[in-house]
This record gives C-alpha cells, structure tokens and sequence, in this order.
C-alpha cells in the first residue's frame, strides 16, 4: 500500500493532460478517446453485468494462480467478492470501452478472464471483434461463460489452463490486434508474457498491461516494457501501461492523467 501511495504522488507529479503532446497520433487517442463520454448505451449494458456478479452469492472453490491474494485467505470464495476484488473497476471499464471504439481492434486477446467484467467490456466495445480469453480457474471461466452468453455475448473463445501451457499454445501463428494482460501480476510473468506475445503483433497492435504501479515490481516490469526496442510509444496512466509498436512514430513515453 505504502509503495502504490508513493508511486501515485510521483505519478501527480509527473503527469500531464494533452497539453505538451506533440505526437497526432497520441493527441487524438487523448482527446477523442481518453476524455470522451462513454455512450450511455454500453454503459448501462456493462453496470448491468457487473450488477448481476455482485448479486450473485454463491460460493465457488477456486483454483489459485500468481502471487497468494492480499484479500482472500481460502479458496472457497463467493462470486460478489471476486467480482468486486479481481474484476476491472468501473473506471478502467468505462475507458476500455471506448479504447476499443476508437481503436476498432478486429482481433483481441485477454490474459486472465476472471468473471469476464473485462471481457464484456471489450465486447460491448466492439461486439464485431473476434475475442480469446484466458483463465485457469474452470470454476470462475463457468461462472463467466455462463454470463457472458446469457448478454449475447457467444462467439467469444474461452481458452482454460495454467498461462505457461495455455499461452503460447493459443497465439502460436496468430496476430492480435489489441492485447489485455490481465492476469499475473508479477514480474517475471509479465515480461515473459510480453516476450511471449511480440510474434504476434503488426504495425497497429496495442497492448495494454493493468496495474503496472501495483508493486515495485510490476513498475520494473513495466520499465523494461517500455525501453523494449520494439516498443515505440508507451503510455502510463498509472492504472494501465499502454504499448503502442507503429514504426512511424517516434520512441517516446507519455505520463497521462485520464
Ligand atoms: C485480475 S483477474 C482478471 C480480471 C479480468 N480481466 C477483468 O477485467 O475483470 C486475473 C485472473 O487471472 C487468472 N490467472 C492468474 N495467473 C494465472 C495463470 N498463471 N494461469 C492461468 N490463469 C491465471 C486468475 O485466476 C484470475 O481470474
């Protein structure tokens, strides 16, 4: 906690909004993306899928991964609290959202589904993109298959397993258009999972990685992500690190508020 409020001051200090932006490219993903509205439409779609987890009390035993939780101390764990501890928050949703409009990703992939908070919001972003999610726990995917198909939301690829078998096997002669790595937070994870997913990007792929200030160690990860040299732009809003490989554009880091 300590190490998030200190990286957070530091992020105040640094931060700027679209002023100072020099790169077209950046300014417009800020100004037409990052401060629009979210359509009322998709919002209420994706409050009303939130709103079903947190009702939901039933009580799972979930298969655990990565670093032990700081929140959950057993695994028989009840949705309404996995919703609201593991899924993406409110503001991240309504953001993704509208990253996807903008971006209009025709292929995705996500790393760590959970209860598909962040799946039906890349969904609702754009129903037309074909969709592969991750997950290792059977019993939470069931919960968020279950749910994403009752929305409408069937023509998603739901991958099961451990991310080290799962990973490389689901990418393997694929490209994607827009990555969420959502799943391990740790270091080592993480940057492996970049590795792992550079074969699979073309000149407009974006990756996005949640919670890159969460841990001393996750800021190191995102460090090396973004001197990587195949990394061009790279864009810390504090809560996501941003990963933008266009050829055409300068190597350059933004700090943004959004
Ligand atoms: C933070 S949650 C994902 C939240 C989700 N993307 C959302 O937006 O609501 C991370 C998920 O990754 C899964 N996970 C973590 N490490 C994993 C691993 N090594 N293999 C498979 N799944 C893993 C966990 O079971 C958990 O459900």
């Amino acid at each position: 906690m300590y190490y998030q409020i200190k990286s957070y001051l530091k992020f105040l200090l640094k931060s700027t909004n679209q002023h100072g932006v020099h790169s077209p490219f950046v300014y417009n993903l800020v100004t037409t993306c990052f401060y629009a509205k979210t359509a009322n439409k998709k919002l209420l779609l994706s409050k009303k899928y939130r709103a079903l987890l947190y009702q939901n009390n039933t009580k799972i035993s979930i298969t655990d991964f990565g670093k032990r939780s700081r929140v959950f101390k057993t695994n028989g764990r009840e949705v309404a609290k996995i919703a609201k501890v593991a899924g993406i928050t409110k503001k991240k949703s309504k953001v993704l959202i509208r990253i996807i409009e903008y971006l209009k990703p025709k292929t995705i992939l996500e790393i760590g589904t959970s209860l598909g908070l962040g799946t039906a919001s890349l969904k609702i972003g754009n129903q037309t993109a074909s969709i592969t999610t991750l997950e290792g726990c059977p019993k939470t995917l069931e919960i968020a298959k279950n749910q994403l198909n009752s929305f409408g939301f069937n023509d998603i690829n739901f991958v099961v397993g451990d991310f080290k078998k799962t990973l490389n096997k689901t990418i393997e002669n694929n490209t994607y258009d827009f990555i969420y790595f959502d799943g391990n937070h740790q270091k080592e994870a993480t940057i492996n999972y970049f590795e792992q997913c550079l074969k699979t990007t073309t000149n407009e792929s974006v990756f996005i990685f949640d919670d890159i200030h969460w841990s001393k160690e996750m800021t190191e990860a995102w460090d090396y992500i973004k001197n990587h040299k195949e990394t061009t732009v790279s864009i810390d809003t504090y809560f996501w690190g941003i990963v933008i490989f266009r050829k055409e554009q300068l190597k350059e880091h933004f700090i943004i508020r959004v």
